[in-house]
């Protein structure tokens, strides 16, 4: 691959402007606690993550995701940033940082860092600051206020992850606000100085090189002025959560939150093709908001979960998101989805290994960029947590709920050696029982493996575009049987996605004839007019 460009070149006035790089490219997350350990604490760090950018290379993404790296007391790990501008003990430094970025750009991949701004740990020297007196010059920047007039809370918001979203602090005898843990203070940013110091924050690592950034809970960052009570939740039963007690109306997705995105997006285009990836859980018409608009700019990409949210995962239920996603996409905005990430489970635990590797030629062959989580290349399914091993604040606070997120968390897997190559110690999480035969050594050897469906899948949208930018069409559910093509002038595919754990008959659009079964998701197939249960298939067509 080659590397990368300082600065892009101006698109030659005869041939239409070439694409940002993230339209054709695939985007993996990598949580750093959990990818490779370099120095034997059993938790992750960069120089692991430099160790280890061939593989990221060979599979063929073109950008890395981090979760959070910067210093934290790791309430919420590193979510709770106590310092934007610097890299956490446990993952390096900053010396690091440069030298992998340094040498992920010399194999051709981006990094996007995690942007955390609705909140900073309440061991921010701001917070700190802002806790300290009534009249501190940081009071603003957190969200102060006296209790109710009969005592308690503010108001009625509670936290996402559970109880009141306020904690009263004696010192000064009033409540901050946290959206999250009340180690996450959320920051004030209606105060213009909270703006322009995350502005620097951007500037910092834009500077010293980074492509882009995946933006925390962007749709929280402003409240409604004057903080009004939400409205109670209809459909709340004690067992959801208490997050879900209220609607969230007064406390998220308020219009001034588009004014920050512009910000945001004219920074990040003041320096090139640097890529702002907003995390926004909305229904579809609030979500699409987010991508701006001509006068007003929001980012390149508004996250799309659907995949991740589908409540059914069968062909009728996945046309019916694609078409509805693809039409409510406003002039302009580029697709995108996602499959997996370090908040949901796993793909393959709650599927299966056969329709994972379905899922998997979906998520790489529908219309945007996707957004791969590490360790779903290898299909791991579910992994049970000890009760004495869980780590996940959210599941701790709220036990028995099922709200635990480490199952997605656990160590990669890269060998069959001691922890599995990924520590020289008891890694943080358990690795999963199947590690010894579901890892990336194993999975190198097998040529059917998942892991080399995903490199497979990756080479050919990479080397097709009509895979990558081609247009969508024809969406159609039959008979358990996900459809759609893909095409870039006369180059089309159709892409045939048998849902179901029984054969089914491929009915191929009208006028198409196969030219060429490109892939399978089963090895050693070929084509007969018939999909095996279970099975995904990309075929080339021709048209008559
Ligand atoms: C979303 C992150 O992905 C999640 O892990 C975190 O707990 C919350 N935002 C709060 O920052
Ligand atoms: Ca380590």
């Amino acid at each position: 691959m080659p590397s990368l460009p300082e600065h892009p070149e101006p698109a030659a006035s005869a041939s239409p402007p070439a694409a940002p790089w993230w339209e054709t490219g695939v985007i993996y997350q990598i949580y750093p606690r959990s990818f490779q350990d370099s120095n034997g604490d059993g938790i992750g760090d960069l120089e692991g993550i430099r160790r280890r950018l061939d593989y990221v290379s060979h599979l063929g993404v073109d950008a890395i995701w981090l979760s959070p790296i910067f210093p934290s007391p790791m309430a919420d790990f590193g979510y709770d940033v106590a310092d934007y501008r610097g890299v956490a003990a446990m993952f390096g430094d900053l010396a690091q940082f440069d030298r992998l970025l340094a040498e992920a750009h010399a194999k051709g991949l981006r990094i996007l860092l995690d942007f955390v701004p609705n909140h900073s740990s309440t061991q921010h020297p701001w917070f700190v600051e802002s806790r300290s007196s009534r009249t501190n010059p940081k009071r603003d920047w957190y969200i102060w206020r006296d209790g109710a007039p009969g005592g308690g809370p503010p108001n009625n918001w509670t936290s996402d992850m559970g109880g009141s979203s306020w904690e009263f602090d004696p010192a000064t005898g009033q409540y901050y606000l946290h959206a999250f843990l009340k180690e996450q203070a959320d920051l004030n940013w209606r105060n213009p100085e909270v703006r322009a110091a995350m502005m620097d924050v951007l500037r910092f690592w834009f500077d010293r090189g980074v492509d882009g950034f995946r933006i925390d809970v962007m749709w929280h960052a402003i409240k409604a002025q004057g903080l009004p009570d939400n409205p109670p939740n209809p459909d709340y039963a004690p067992g959801m959560g208490e997050k879900y007690k209220v609607l969230q109306t007064h406390s998220t997705d308020q219009p001034e939150v588009h004014e920050i995105a512009r910000d945001f997006r004219a920074l990040a285009d003041s320096y090139g093709e640097r890529l702002l990836v907003g995390e926004i859980f909305l229904p579809l018409p609030k979500l699409m908001e987010y991508y701006g608009t001509p006068a007003m700019p929001g980012v390149h990409l508004p996250f799309n979960f659907q995949l991740l949210e589908a409540p059914h995962w069968n062909a009728g239920a996945l046309a019916r998101i694609i078409a509805d996603y693809e039409a409510a996409l406003p002039p302009g905005g580029w697709p995108n989805w996602v499959m997996g990430s370090h908040d949901a489970p796993r793909i393959a635990g709650k599927l299966g290994e056969a329709q994972a590797r379905v899922a998997a030629m979906l998520l790489l062959t529908l219309r945007g960029t996707p957004t791969l989580y590490q360790g779903d290349e290898l299909g791991i399914g579910v992994v049970e947590i000890p009760p004495d091993r869980i780590r996940d604040p959210q599941d701790l606070r709220q036990p028995g709920l099922g709200l635990g997120r480490d199952g997605a968390r656990t160590p990669m897997r890269w060998d069959a050696g001691a922890h599995a190559g990924f520590s020289a110690a008891e890694p943080w999480l358990p690795l999963g029982d199947d590690w010894r035969t579901r890892n990336v050594a194993v999975q190198d050897a097998e040529p059917g493996s998942m892991l080399a469906l995903y490199r497979r899948l990756l080479a050919i949208r990479r080397a097709n575009p009509a895979l990558n930018r081609g247009t969508l069409s024809s969406v159609a559910a039959d008979q358990d049987v996900l459809r759609y093509e893909r095409s870039d002038g006369s180059d089309r595919f159709l892409i045939a996605l048998n849902m179901t754990s029984a054969e089914r008959q491929l009915m191929l659009p009208e006028g198409a004839d196969v030219a060429e079964l490109v892939i399978s998701t089963i090895p050693g197939r070929s084509f007969d007019g018939r999909l095996a249960p279970d099975e995904g298939v990309i075929l080339r067509m021709t048209h008559h």
